[in-house]
């Protein structure tokens, strides 16, 4: 079993000091909600965060405004015959240090705006569908406890500035052992924070390049399907069916 954590993702909803700017009023209204109620998106408050930016130059927003990033992840991993084996487990954690458990049988919507307004109804309940078997929950969560929580029997993390290594050599490491845990950033710019390079037993950088996180993302869980011959495994059971389903 796999556990892939998308660490410090910029998934948030518009800070206080944003709510009254006219980029989030305008989409509040276009929306018919309240402004505190959206997601945080730099394709639509680009503005408003760059005015943030230059009165505080401090405030770290390179981090922040990029739920899309989450989105193009989940739909990349939830889809993967590893998902659909049972043998992924799959975490969203934010810049706040919130986390968002995934139920493995999601079928998350295939259009971002649909995606986000999920977002917004998950921050606004705590849980999608609210009830005893949610799809989707968000709790108070750091990163270290997600991961002790989880057992990790082996924690990678995935940054550029980590030990070049190809993806199928961190890979075997990681088929090698019970319960590894991956990490990769779902942010577009800068690096994991100290608190998250600490968690990790290894830290692989796996191109020359920063690569796009779903990418990245693809190529573990493909790279891991290999590692564990699940490609050969389901063909043979399909091939299987198909033989045994022939008219006789
Ligand atoms: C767009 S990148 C963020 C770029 C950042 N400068 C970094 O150091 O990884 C988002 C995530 O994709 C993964 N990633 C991107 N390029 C990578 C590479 N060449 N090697 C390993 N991981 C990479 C990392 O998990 C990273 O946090």
């Amino acid at each position: 079993m796999l556990t892939l954590v998308l660490a410090e993702s910029s998934i948030e909803r518009v800070p206080k000091q944003l709510a009254e700017h006219p980029s989030v009023i305008a989409q509040a209204q276009r929306r018919g909600k309240p402004p505190g109620s959206l997601i945080l998106d730099r394709s639509y408050h680009h503005s408003g965060m760059r005015m943030l930016e230059r009165q505080d130059p401090s405030q770290a927003f390179e981090k922040r405004g990029r739920p899309d990033i989450a989105f193009h992840i989940l739909l990349q991993v939830l889809g993967s015959p590893l998902n659909r084996e049972g043998l992924l487990r799959t975490y969203v954690h934010t810049t706040e240090d919130k986390v968002i458990e995934i139920d493995p049988q999601i079928r998350l919507p295939r259009n971002y705006d649909r995606f986000v307004g999920l977002l917004e109804q998950l921050y606004e309940q705590g849980s999608v569908p609210t009830g005893e078997h949610p799809l989707l929950r968000i709790q108070d969560c750091t990163l270290t406890r997600l991961v002790d929580e989880s057992r990790a029997s082996m924690t990678i993390a995935f940054s550029t500035v980590g030990e070049s290594t190809t993806m199928k050599d961190a890979c075997s490491l990681m088929t090698g052992t019970s319960a590894p845990v991956v990490l990769i950033g779902g942010f577009a710019h800068s690096h994991f924070e100290q608190s998250t390079t600490k968690i990790a037993d290894h830290i692989f950088s796996v191109d020359k390049e920063p690569l796009d996180a779903w990418i990245v993302a693809a190529r573990v869980v493909y790279e891991y399907e290999c590692g564990m011959k699940l490609p050969k495994k389901r063909l043979r059971v399909t091939e299987g069916r198909a033989f045994n389903n022939r008219p006789s």
